[in-house]
This record gives structure tokens, C-alpha cells and sequence, in this order.
């Protein structure tokens, strides 16, 4: 397809196109000066068929009005949206980093390093805390690939054209009549090539596809056209992990080999649930901590084969008011280690009986734990005596916390006994 350079125009009288930054299957993204304001933006110029048709008009619209609406510190902003001259743009904040696809370019090069397992899953926590939030809202991104993964100045991730599919796509079909491809074949899931019903879980499967590529250096599926990936993509199974490095647990494999399930409702229920399980795989196989059994009664931490310098503590979740956090496990990664409601390491919501910032767990440079309650309503208990507010109190293996009245966990200890 042919595009006309458009550096030097303005849209609106606002938005005066700088520099030419790149182009995709969807359109081309220029640098801009918005006038007004001062600053710099970028737009992306779609191309969008049937646009002086009404009903693609108002839908366009429609569709730009909910990416507009998401607000989230890893989703870039969408500032403005307009048409002029038959052409439909969209402003966003202007990222100067890379995107994730550059990024992974270069470790295939080898000009910089290989992530870890653990850069891995530092990286794919924040996506998958923007997706989530976004399919909650009901939305859906459609086109989950590594370049539209991008980062700012400060190596932040940010997912970058959110429904975009959707402003373009005039058909519920991934081949449009012209033969373009709606997506990107390499991450795109069964349901999408068969022109199913799209639920949330296509992003989950595209980002399944990311991480499987971060994790063992290749896609799960390869070939020279799209119909041949899209026949690897309904009816192949990809090499579990496992088999490409041998230093990849079977655990990290198998949640790899569910995300890429064919079918939907063999996936993670939710994204969310694929970020904890991945977490939790990563931090079990390649840290000191093995964590074998996650029933409530018997979960124990044991040691690893390699020797332990700084022991590393968890928290058991043995009862929530609600129910929803029961079960839960989570490794203490950084100190203090938060627990209360609204984005704490720890969170319970739903749990009126647990204070926004109830309790801290930190460490001592000697690796020793201690809690203290943070000024809570309903107070801390361990081992069943209530302690003071903002008085560290040592824990030990198999420590009992009770936050409130309704919320019992049980802290562990690597290596504990
Ligand atoms: N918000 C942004 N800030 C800065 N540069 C951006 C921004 N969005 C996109 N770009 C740049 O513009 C280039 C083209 O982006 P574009 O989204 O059109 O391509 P793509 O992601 O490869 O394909 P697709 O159209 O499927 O999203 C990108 O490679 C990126 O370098
Ligand atoms: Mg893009």
C-alpha cells in the first residue's frame, strides 16, 4: 500500500505532523507539535474503509470514545481523536522509548542480554495488570504484539492501540475482502482465524504467544504464509518450553502450553489468573523457594537444591471475609511488603474488615521478618495476641496473622521448620 508522506500538514489547525515515525498494518504514526498546548503528541493516521458511510462514521466514533476512556499508569493515553479529509487520526501521548519488538530484536542479535526469567515476569506484570483492567471495562485490545508494547523514557511498559482493530475492521472477518489481514497472523488465536465469538481470552493467547517467545527465543508457531500459520494456530501444538532450554521448569512449560490452549475456556479464566500463576512458577523454579503444595492446610515452603544465603518469606491466605483470596500464596519480593486493600502486595478488596494499609512485613539484614500494624481499625494479632500499632513484632515460620476479625494467614519461612 501506498502512503503519501504527510509531514508538514496539520489536522484540525491543531496538530501539525513533524516527523514520520513508522507505519503499521492499521496506518502510519507521525510525530506532532499540538499547537495549542504546546506539545508534543503522536498520531496515528488510519486507513478506515467506508468512512463517509454513516454507520462507520458513528462507529468509529464509538470505538475511539472507549479507548479514549481507559485510564491506566500502562495504557497510553488516548488524548484526541478526529476525521478531516477522509482521514480518521487518533493523538496519543508520545512514547520515546522502544517497543517491546525492537527490544526483542536485539537480544535475538545478541547486541544486549537475554532477559531472565525473572526480567521476564517483570515485564509481563504490568501488561498484564493493564489488560486485565481493561477487560473488566470490556474491552478488548484485539492486536496484543510486541510493538504494541512500548516504553518511555524510564523503560516503563505501555500497550499502545487499544481496539485499534476495531476502528479499522469494517467485517467481523479477519480476512477482509482486499485479502489484508485484520491482526497479526503470528499472535493471533484460533477464534480469531475462525471467526468465533471474541472474548477477553484472545489477548490472553496473543500475550501467551509473547511470553513464550521471551521465554524460549521463539514463537511457538513459524511458517511462510498466513495460511499456514493460521492452520499451526487451530490444529497444531506448540513444543512445550521444556523441550526448546533445558533450563525451563516444567511448571513455567505447562502454564506456556494452557495460555496457548486452543480452546478459550481451557485458557486462564481471566489474564490475571495467568499473571499469578506465571509469578508463582517463575519465583518457585528459579528462586530459592519451592512451593509444593498450595492446599490451604498443607502448603509448605522447602528448599531448593542451591544453598540459601538471605531466607525469603510468603504469606499464606487461610481464610478471607469473602472467601476470594482463600488459598492464595504470595512470595515476598520487596520490603515493606504491603497488606491492606487498594494496590498493595497483599490486597483484599472486598475486605471491609481489613484497613487500606493494615499491616508492613519487612526484613532485617540479618534476613530476620517482623510485622507491624499500621494503625489498622480492627487491629493484628499473631499467634492470637493482639500487638500494638507501628511496633515491629518478630515472625516466625508458621507465624499465625490474624488481620480484623475474619482475615487469618499464616507466614512462612524458606527453609522453615
Ligand atoms: N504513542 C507512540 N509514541 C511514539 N511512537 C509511536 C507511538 N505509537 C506508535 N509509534 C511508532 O510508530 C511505529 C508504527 O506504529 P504502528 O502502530 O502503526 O505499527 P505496528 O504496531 O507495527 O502495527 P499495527 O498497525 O498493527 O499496530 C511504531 O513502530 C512506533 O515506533
Ligand atoms: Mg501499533
Amino acid at each position: 500500500m501506498q502512503y503519501t508522506n504527510l509531514e508538514g500538514q496539520t489536522l484540525d489547525s491543531q496538530y501539525e505532523l513533524v516527523e514520520f515515525l513508522g507505519k503499521g498494518g492499521m496506518g502510519a504514526v507521525y510525530r506532532a507539535h499540538q499547537k495549542k498546548l504546546k506539545r508534543d503528541v503522536a498520531v496515528k493516521i488510519l486507513i478506515v474503509n467506508n468512512l463517509m458511510d454513516e454507520t462507520h462514521r458513528r462507529r468509529f466514533v464509538r470505538e475511539a470514545e472507549t479507548a479514549a476512556s481507559l485510564e491506566h499508569p500502562h495504557i497510553v493515553p488516548v488524548y484526541d481523536f478526529g476525521t478531516e479529509q477522509g482521514m480518521s487520526y487518533v493523538v496519543m501521548r508520545l512514547l520515546r522509548g522502544h517497543s517491546l519488538a525492537e527490544r526483542m530484536e536485539q537480544w535475538d542479535e545478541g547486541n544486549i542480554p537475554h532477559p531472565s526469567f525473572e526480567q521476564i515476569d517483570d515485564l509481563l506484570q504490568p501488561i498484564c495488570k493493564a489488560l486485565d483492567y481493561a477487560h473488566n471495562q470490556g474491552v478488548i485490545h484485539r492486536d496484543i504484539k510486541p510493538s504494541n508494547v512500548m516504553f518511555d523514557d524510564y523503560n516503563n511498559p505501555f500497550l499502545v492501540d487499544f481496539g485499534l482493530v476495531k476502528l479499522v475492521d469494517t467485517s467481523r472477518s479477519v480476512l477482509t475482502h482486499s485479502g489484508l489481514i485484520l491482526g497479526t497472523p503470528a499472535y493471533m488465536s484460533p477464534e480469531q482465524w475462525q471467526d468465533d465469538e471474541l472474548t477477553p481470552s484472545i489477548d490472553q493467547y496473543a500475550l501467551g504467544v509473547i511470553a513464550y517467545a521471551l521465554v524460549t527465543g521463539v514463537l511457538p508457531f513459524d511458517a511462510e504464509n498466513p495460511y499456514d500459520l493460521m492452520h499451526m494456530h487451530c490444529y497444531q501444538v506448540a513444543p512445550p518450553a521444556f523441550s526448546l532450554r533445558s533450563d525451563i521448569s516444567v511448571e513455567v512449560s505447562n502454564i506456556l502450553s494452557k495460555v496457548l490452549a486452543k480452546k478459550a475456556a481451557d485458557r486462564f479464566p481471566s489474564i490475571r489468573e495467568f499473571a499469578k500463576a506465571f509469578r508463582h512458577a517463575v519465583y518457585s523454579s528459579t528462586g530459592p523457594i519451592v512451593v509444593e503444595n498450595q492446599d490451604t492446610q498443607g502448603a509448605t515452603i522447602t528448599p531448593s537444591h542451591e544453598p540459601v544465603v538471605i531466607p525469603r518469606g510468603a504469606v499464606r491466605v487461610d481464610q478471607s471475609r469473602d472467601g476470594q483470596m482463600t488459598g492464595r500464596l504470595m512470595v515476598m519480593e520487596s520490603f515493606p511488603f504491603q497488606i491492606g486493600r487498594l494496590n498493595r502486595d497483599l490486597n483484599f478488596d472486598n475486605d471491609r474488615n481489613v484497613s487500606r494499609n493494615h499491616a508492613h512485613i519487612t526484613q532485617n539484614d540479618q534476613g530476620e521478618f517482623f510485622i507491624a500494624d499500621q494503625g489498622s481499625t480492627l487491629r493484628t494479632s499473631v499467634d492470637n495476641q493482639e500487638i500494638p500499632p507501628y511496633t515491629p513484632v518478630q515472625l516466625y515460620h508458621n507465624a499465625q496473622i490474624c488481620l480484623g476479625t475474619t482475615t487469618f494467614l499464616t507466614f512462612l519461612i524458606e527453609n522453615g521448620s
